[in-house]
């Protein structure tokens, strides 16, 4: 049993894949389940804090206590995250955002050509929401980002600690069998710029707990 510690704290939390048009029928997306970032949400609300969940499609139930918005695409996630951003005390960007988007979108189902047997779609980048984040001038919340990476796990979390200028990112091994994207448990590696922890391998829920704890203590030392 944890009181309800966190009264008074807003949490606002992204959350599984984006979808990004092609056509009415067709999109490109990636296979975040949500399972992590909703773990967070509900191990937050528990604590009684005030937590936002801004979700692309999931399977999942929304967490007790927890407000949730439901987006498809990158830009719409960008647009949600911005609005809750100045009034949060601490962002965590647990999303796995599409990085591109195309570029045009077909109003209509696009058509197989007769001869033709490929086809180009061209892809424009999405705006980066947690450096977006990270980069506001007045009431920035303290922000944390996620790093999924599949080798030099330390080395690329830490660049992207530095480069979109993150508080704490949350690396974690998404080449291990088992955990990571669409696993119903996960390993996370913290870095911040003055140290790091390893979370090891547990269910999502009771690493979302930790977590909670792990970033609402970075953030109290940093007040
Ligand atoms: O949803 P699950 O199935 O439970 O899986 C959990 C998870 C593996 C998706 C999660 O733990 C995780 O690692 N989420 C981040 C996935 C990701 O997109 O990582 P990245 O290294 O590509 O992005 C780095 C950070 O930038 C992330 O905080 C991401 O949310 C953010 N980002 C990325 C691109 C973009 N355009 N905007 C962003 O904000």
């Amino acid at each position: 049993f944890k009181p309800a510690d966190l009264g008074g704290l807003k949490l606002t939390i992204t959350a599984g894949p984006t979808r990004e048009a092609i056509d009415p029928v067709r999109y490109l997306t990636n296979h975040s389940s949500g399972k992590m970032g909703y773990a967070i949400a509900e191990a937050a609300a528990k604590r009684g804090a005030t937590v936002t969940l801004i979700s692309g499609p999931t399977n999942l139930k929304t967490p007790a206590g927890v407000e949730r918005i439901d987006i498809s695409s990158a830009e719409q996630m960008h647009q949600a995250a911005m609005e809750h951003a100045t009034t949060s005390d601490i962002f965590i960007g647990c999303a796995a955002v599409a990085d591109f988007r195309p570029a045009d979108v077909s109003e209509q189902k696009m058509k197989k050509k007769d001869g033709e047997d490929d086809m180009v779609i061209r892809l424009v980048k999405n705006p980066d929401i947690i450096a977006c984040v990270a980069a506001l001038d007045a009431q920035r919340p303290f922000t944390v980002g996620f790093a999924a990476e599949t080798q030099d796990v330390e080395q690329y979390a830490r660049g992207k600690l530095a480069r979109k200028h993150l508080d704490l990112i949350c690396a974690n091994d998404v080449s291990n069998e088992g955990q990571g994207f669409n696993s119903d448990q996960n390993a996370l590696h913290l870095f911040w710029p003055q140290g790091d922890k390893a979370l090891p391998l547990t269910t999502k829920a009771e690493l979302g707990a930790q977590l909670v704890s792990e970033i609402v203590s970075l953030f109290k030392a940093g007040k």
